[in-house]
């Protein structure tokens, strides 16, 4: 019996690829269509896999009653639809976050989703990543004490504004809401109180390097900094990314070069060191776990909810506002983001290239 599940992605950018790759490689999918608006984008999909039907149009995707799960990988301002429509056609769900280009939208998703019977999830894409999960671990087992600190940074030379993701909103909530939501995974409580600062960095109009910090309802403190605004116009450039988890008695702590991350365990018993591949996005492993889901008919509850995803995209844009509210300096000039933006145009190797 062919038991492969029928999916359509529609979305085929950047992580559109990174899924048909993952899907094609772990044989447990039948990719039936890619769709995506522009037709160059299909060209790709029909030379990488040439089986699947390809289309300008999302309506064939959830017209087709084989299609048994979709994977919505466009941008933020036709997630919500979208996924309205995989629901309504009784389509399982795996979503690019946020999911949808609004906190009103998401909430109204969230409800959406729960109160139906279809699987959904979102690829918040930290919480699959072996190093976080190898340091909950420790901290489950009590070796660093009690929780007290969260201290979490990512700084590269990535996406710049005016580049795409234009419905994802700023660097902070594009991608700062991975951080916002893996600090919220390890305190196991909801945000209470925070103070963000962020730099309107080439006096762009909207801020690219933001920091918070604040509570949780559970008294656990956090610190947050995220910015792509990690020198873009350096010859040789690098990136500095890392959490570092204090607890009362021991620390916990990761970094990550992007191709290996290192995880450093310092507990009342035990020291230990670990190296092994970063992992990238995960991909492979939310796909595993949703498979499984769809195959056995319980979702895997290690699943990213619609919820989470909207917690933590509703608490970025509450930092933004909030540093909205204070003073937030102009620096540099937009002459130095345009040098940025050719440069990354012609790159062929860098951080968050898009086509
Ligand atoms: N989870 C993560 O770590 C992560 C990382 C990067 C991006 N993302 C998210 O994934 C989404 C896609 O990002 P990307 O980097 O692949 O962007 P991208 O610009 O490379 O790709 C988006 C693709 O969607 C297509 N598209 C736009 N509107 C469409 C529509 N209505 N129907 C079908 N296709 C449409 C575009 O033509 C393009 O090919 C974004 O929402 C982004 O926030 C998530």
């Amino acid at each position: 019996m062919n038991t492969k599940i029928k999916v359509g992605l529609i979305g085929f950018g950047r992580m559109g690829r990174f899924y048909l790759q993952e899907m094609l490689r772990s044989e447990r999918w039948n990719i039936s269509y890619v769709c995506d608006t522009n037709p160059h984008a299909l060209e790709l999909a029909k030379q990488l896999s040439p089986e699947s039907k390809v289309t300008t149009n999302e309506q064939d995707v959830f017209d087709d009653d084989d299609v048994q799960a979709v994977v919505l990988c466009a941008l933020a301002d036709s997630r919500k639809r979208q996924i309205e429509k995989a629901i309504a056609t009784g389509k399982h769900v795996i979503a690019e976050k946020p999911i949808t280009d609004t906190i009103e939208k998401e909430w109204e998703i969230v409800e959406v989703a729960e109160k139906s019977t279809v699987f959904t999830t979102v690829n918040l894409y930290l919480r699959n990543a072996w190093y976080h999960n190898r340091i909950l671990k420790f901290i489950e087992a009590g070796e660093i004490g009690e929780l007290a600190i969260i201290r979490v940074c990512h700084l590269t030379p990535g996406l710049a504004p005016g580049e795409g993701h234009e419905h994802e909103g700023p660097s902070f909530h594009d991608c700062g809401m991975h951080y916002v939501d893996i600090a919220r995974r390890y305190a196991q409580s909801e945000y209470k109180t925070v103070h963000a600062q962020a730099v309107r960095m080439w006096s762009y109009q909207d801020p690219w390097w933001l920091q918070c910090h604040g509570t949780f309802a559970n008294g656990v403190v956090f610190d947050i900094t995220q910015g792509h605004v990690y020198g873009q116009l350096s010859k040789d450039q690098t990136h500095n990314s890392y959490i570092d988890v204090i607890g009362t008695k021991g620390i916990a702590r990761m970094t990550h070069d992007f191709v290996t991350a290192t995880v450093e365990l310092r507990g009342v018993t035990q020291t230990i060191r670990e190296e092994k591949p970063f992992g990238g996005k995960n991909i492979d492993i939310l796909c595993d776990l949703f498979a499984d889901s769809i195959l056995s008919g319980k979702r895997n509850p290690n699943l990213p909810t619609f919820r989470d995803s909207a917690i933590a995209s509703a608490f970025a844009w509450e930092c933004l506002a909030d540093a909205a509210r204070h003073e937030m300096p102009a620096i540099g000039n937009l002459q130095t983001l345009d040098e940025i933006i050719e440069r990354r145009r012609t790159l062929t190797n860098g951080y968050g290239l898009l086509k």
